[in-house]
C-alpha cells in the first residue's frame, strides 16, 4: 500500500541475500534502474528498505532517536567483540558521552605526537618485513597493510605498553575477535560454534591485558603521557560516575577494531591505485620535494596539511572504496518519507549506502575514474558544485560528542553523518596520509602485469569491504 516497491525474489527468508552480498553497490544500482531510489528487499528474512542518494542519506543517517536505532541492529555482532556496557551495549545517550571522551583524546596535540610514532613504525616495518627484502619484489599488499595498521594504531591509540605486547599472540587474539564480525554472525552470534568460543576467549583475554595496564598505571600514580587510555581512565559521566576500568578496556577494543578494518582496507586501496597509476605516485614524490624541500625532512602534522595531492589521494580513494558499504538502522516508529507517499513500518530495517551516490555521474563526472586531481576546484571533472560548496560555512549541530555537520544531504559521506558519525576521521587522516607520504618516499609501485589504470575487485564478504586477495603489487625501492 504505502510501502516502497519490493525487489522480486524466488525464495522466502533468503530473498536477495546472495545477490546483494556478492556486490552490494552494483546490486543497488541495478535495483535503482528498476525501482528508483527507494526499494525493499529481503535480507536474511528481514524486510530491508534501501534509500539511495543524498535524500536517502539524510533520511537514514539523520533519523531521529525516536525513529531509528543503530544499537538494535549492531549489538549482536559488536557486544561479544567489544565487551559489555560500551558503544551498542548501552543507551544512545551513554554512547554519545563515550564518543565525547574518545574524541577529546584525538586532539591536534595528540596528532602532533602521533606523526613521528607512525613514521618510526613504518620505517621499522619495512626494515624487518621479510616481504620487502632486496631491491624489488611482488607482495600481496593487504596483508602488509593490515600489519602496518595494527602496529601504528595500537602504538598511537593504546600507548607504548600495549604496543610492546603486540606480538604474534595478541595479533592472533585480534584475529579471533575479527571472526566475530562475519556477517553470518548476524544470524549465529549466539551459537555454540568454535569460532564464537574463540571470540569470547579473545575478548576476555584482550580486555584483561588492558585492565592490567590500567591498574599498573593507577598504582604508579599516573604521570603518563595523556594518551587515549589516560583520557578514558580520567573521564567522568555527566551523572558523576567515573568510567569503570572494564569500560575503558572495552572502548579501547572498539577503537582498535573500528580503526583497523577501515584504515587497513583504505591504505591497501591507496597502494593498489598508486601501483595502477605510477604517474600519481611520482607526482606525490615531486609534491613533497616542492613543498617540503629536496632533503625531505621528517614528516610532521603541520607538513601533512601542506601536501594537498597527498590529501586528495585519500579523499578520492574513499570516494570509490568507502569501507562501510551498508549502514543499517532498526525502525522504531512508522516513518513517512518526505515528498513521497511511502511510510516505512517498524518491521523494516533501513539501509543507507552513500558509496552509491559517491560513484554517481550525477555528482562526479567520470565516476569510475580514480583521479585525485578531480578535487581541485578547476578540474574538468570536479564534483558538482553542491559538494564543493559544503564545508566551512555549513550549519553544525552537537549530539553530545562535539560539533558535526547538521545536514547529511550529501552524496559523499565516507565517514557517515549524524549522531553515529565517525569520530576517527582526523585520526585516520593522520595515519593514512603519513603512511602514504612514507611509502612515496621509499618505493615506486607498479602493477605486476605492467598494466595501468585498473585495480582488483572488492571483497564484500565481511562487514567492511576490502580488496579481493591476492592483491599483488610490484615494489621497487627508490634509494638502493
Ligand atoms: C563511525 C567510517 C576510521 C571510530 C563510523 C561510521 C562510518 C565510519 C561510515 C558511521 C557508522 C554508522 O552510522 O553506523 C570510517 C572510515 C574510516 C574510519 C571510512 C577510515 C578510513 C575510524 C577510526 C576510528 C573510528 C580510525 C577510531 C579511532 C569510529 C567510531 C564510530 C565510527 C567510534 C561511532 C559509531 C557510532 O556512533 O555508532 N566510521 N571510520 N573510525 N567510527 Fe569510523
Amino acid at each position: 500500500p504505502n510501502e516502497p516497491p519490493m525487489v522480486f525474489h524466488w525464495f522466502p527468508i533468503i530473498g536477495s541475500t546472495i545477490t546483494y552480498g556478492i556486490d552490494p553497490p552494483r546490486w543497488f544500482k541495478q535495483q535503482r534502474e528498476k525501482y528508483g531510489d527507494i526499494f525493499t528487499f529481503v535480507l536474511l528474512g528481514k524486510k530491508t528498505t534501501v534509500y539511495l542518494g543524498p535524500a536517502g542519506n539524510e533520511f537514514i543517517l539523520n533519523g531521529k532517536i525516536k525513529d531509528v536505532s543503530a544499537e538494535e541492529i549492531y549489538t549482536v555482532l559488536t557486544t561479544p567483540v567489544f565487551g559489555k556496557d560500551v558503544v551498542y551495549d548501552c543507551p544512545n545517550s551513554k554512547l554519545m558521552e563515550q564518543k565525547k571522551f574518545m574524541k577529546i583524546a584525538l586532539s591536534t596535540a595528540a596528532f602532533q605526537r602521533y606523526v613521528p610514532i607512525i613514521t618510526a613504525e613504518v620505517d621499522d616495518y619495512f626494515k624487518r618485513s621479510a616481504d620487502f627484502k632486496g631491491k624489488s619484489g611482488i607482495v600481496n599488499i593487504p596483508k602488509s597493510m593490515a600489519e602496518l595498521t595494527i602496529f601504528t594504531a595500537s602504538h598511537t591509540l593504546q600507548g607504548s605498553e600495549v604496543r610492546s605486547k603486540f606480538d604474534e599472540k595478541v595479533a592472533a587474539l585480534y584475529h579471533d575477535l575479527d571472526m566475530g564480525f562475519s556477517p553470518i554472525n548476524f544470524a549465529l552470534y549466539w551459537a555454540p560454534l568454535p569460532w564464537n568460543a574463540r571470540r569470547d576467549h579473545a575478548q576476555r583475554t584482550v580486555a584483561k591485558i588492558y585492565m592490567d595496564v590500567i591498574k599498573q598505571r593507577r598504582a604508579a600514580g599516573a604521570t603518563e603521557t595523556e594518551d587515549m587510555m589516560w583520557h578514558l581512565m580520567n573521564s567522568t559521566y555527566k551523572n558523576g560516575t567515573p568510567v569503570p576500568d572494564h569500560e575503558v578496556a572495552h572502548m579501547l577494543i572498539a577503537l582498535l577494531m573500528a580503526g583497523q578494518h577501515s584504515s587497513s582496507s583504505t591504505s591497501s586501496w591507496i597502494c593498489l591505485w598508486l601501483a595502477a597509476r605510477p604517474d600519481v605516485m611520482e607526482a606525490l614524490y615531486q609534491e613533497q620535494i616542492e613543498v617540503l624541500g629536496a632533503d625531505l625532512p621528517p614528516l610532521t602534522y603541520e607538513n601533512l596539511q601542506k601536501l594537498s595531492l597527498n590529501q586528495a589521494v585519500l579523499k578520492e580513494t574513499l570516494r570509490l572504496h568507502a569501507p562501510i558499504h551498508s549502514i543499517m538502522r532498526a525502525v522504531k516508529s512508522p516513518m513517512p518519507v518526505p515528498n513521497t507517499r511511502y511510510v516505512i513500518p517498524t518491521n523494516h530495517t533501513l539501509l543507507a549506502a552513500s558509496g552509491v551516490s559517491a560513484s554517481d555521474p550525477k555528482y562526479f563526472p567520470e565516476p569510475d575514474l580514480w583521479e585525485p586531481t578531480r578535487w581541485d576546484k578547476d578540474s574538468p571533472i570536479a564534483p558538482s558544485s553542491a559538494i564543493q560548496a559544503s564545508g566551512e560555512d555549513e550549519e553544525k549541530i552537537d549530539y553530545g560528542y562535539g560539533l558535526v555537520s547538521k545536514g547529511a544531504n550529501s552524496p559523499y559521506l565516507p565517514f557517515g553523518a549524524g549522531r553515529h558519525r565517525c569520530i576517527g576521521e582526523q585520526f585516520a587522516g593522520v595515519q593514512l596520509q603519513t603512511i602514504t607520504a612514507m611509502l612515496v618516499r621509499k618505493f615506486k609501485f607498479s602493477n605486476p602485469d605492467g598494466t595501468t589504470g585498473k585495480v582488483i575487485g572488492t571483497d564484500y564478504q565481511s562487514l567492511f569491504s576490502r580488496p579481493l586477495e591476492p592483491a599483488n603489487i610490484r615494489w621497487e625501492k627508490r634509494d638502493e
